[in-house]
């Protein structure tokens, strides 16, 4: 019998902080109707490091000069973060391992996939294993933005398939928000990406049956000719040194998008790899019982739900609660979706995200 893999265990995190759009209109010169309408995101949680400068940068006189002022001296003159990346990560991981009923102990391998990392090296699920107590587990750190998850199920997948491992955490995690600008300068980002983190745990099983249950197959792509779509230097060599007061300056430290050219790419690659899912399976769409989309912006999952048919239950969205968490929104809906009774035993279940690269996948599911 060949083995599967099947997920046991899913779990989520985010920030207690939440920031709804009229706060974000007494940062920059955005509006409530502009973002829900633009983006379908009424509001999105953040660390409490961002919360409290959002609160300041509100009631700030000169907006531009306080950021300028965060920047230089750091957040109170304190440039250490509160909460981490890898620390949703962990909450997120040990909710899934509680579900799975496993101890971290009991894991073979885990996948982690995070755009803003703690450092710039060790990579984030380094640093999240050690928080789980490991010492020795093999992590595998991806870097594929909001296809992250889908990328790392798809490895887990392969390990379990070939025997290598029978147990794998996947781990989408995004602390996103402490790099955007919050005033003008930065307010097509800023009002788009937030912080959060999902996982899920991966284990092998016997194949029984004509349709046996469990992750049936992968379609990812990748298309590095469009890098400045969306783009993050950050920390990176891309400059020389990767750090410098002039890099700063210069605006190079933020986040950049061209949010109508990745809009287009995006609508047209999710349309496609949902096709290519479809063929590989030989199934029409109304087969689908549940689509989880990346959630980015509801007008993508709005223009696919028109291409392919899909009514409202067919679908699980919550961009209008956590706005676009990258790497960790699929695994989050996921989430919600297992604690909300949404799929039963044998539903056809497809992931699909799309993000930065760019990077680009679907996965089928038999839950
Ligand atoms: O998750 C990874 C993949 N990411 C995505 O898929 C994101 C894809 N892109 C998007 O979701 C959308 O492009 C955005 C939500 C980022 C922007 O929406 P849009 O409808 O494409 O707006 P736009 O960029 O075409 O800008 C329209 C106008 C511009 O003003 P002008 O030039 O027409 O005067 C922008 O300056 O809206 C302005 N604008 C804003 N106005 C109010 C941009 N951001 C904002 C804002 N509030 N936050």
């Amino acid at each position: 019998m060949p083995t599967r893999s099947r997920i046991t265990g899913t779990g989520m995190a985010v920030p207690d902080c939440i920031v709804d759009n009229h706060l974000l209109s007494r940062c920059m010169s955005t509006s409530d109707e502009w973002i829900v309408q633009r983006t379908g995101i009424s509001e999105r949680r953040v660390s409490p490091d961002t919360y409290r400068m959002l609160l300041r940068l509100a009631a700030a006189p000169d907006k531009t000069a306080y950021m300028r002022d965060v920047k230089d001296r750091g957040f109170d003159g304190n440039i250490d973060s509160s909460l981490t990346v890898s620390d949703l990560a962990v909450e997120a991981s040990r909710m899934a391992l509680e579900h799975a009923g496993l101890t971290a102990e009991a894991l073979d391998c885990i996948v982690e996939s995070s755009t803003l990392p703690d450092f710039a090296y060790p990579a984030t699920g380094c640093v999240t294993q050690g928080k789980l107590g490991l010492t020795s587990t093999p992590v595998f750190n991806l870097a594929q933005g909001c296809a992250g998850f889908v990328y790392g199920l798809s490895l887990a997948d392969q390990f379990i398939r070939g025997g290598m491992y029978k147990r794998v955490l996947v781990i989408g995690a995004e602390l996103l928000s402490s790099a955007f600008d919050y005033t003008d300068a930065g307010r097509d980002m800023a009002v788009l990406f937030a912080d959060g983190a999902g996982a899920a745990v991966l284990e092998a099983h016997e194949a029984t049956g004509a349709e046996p249950r469990g992750l049936i197959s992968h379609h990812l792509h990748s298309d590095g000719s469009a890098i400045d779509a969306l783009t993050g230097e950050i920390c990176g060599s891309s400059t020389f040194p990767p750090v410098s007061k002039k890099k700063i300056d210069d605006g190079r430290t933020r986040p950049r998008m061209n949010g109508r050219a990745v809009f287009v790419h995006a609508v047209r690659r999710v349309r496609e790899v949902v096709q290519e899912c479809l063929d590989a399976n030989g199934l029409p769409a109304d087969d689908i019982d549940l689509f989880i989309f990346h959630q980015a912006n509801l007008r993508i999952v709005e223009s696919m739900a028109q291409s392919f048919k899909i009514s409202e239950p067919r679908m699980h969205n919550n961009i209008q609660r956590y706005g676009n968490t990258a790497a960790a929104s699929v695994p989050i809906c996921l989430h919600e979706a297992v604690m909300g009774g949404r799929m039963k035993e044998g539903d056809l279940v497809m992931l699909v995200a799309f993000g930065t690269g760019f990077s680009w996948g679907a996965t089928l599911i038999r839950w």
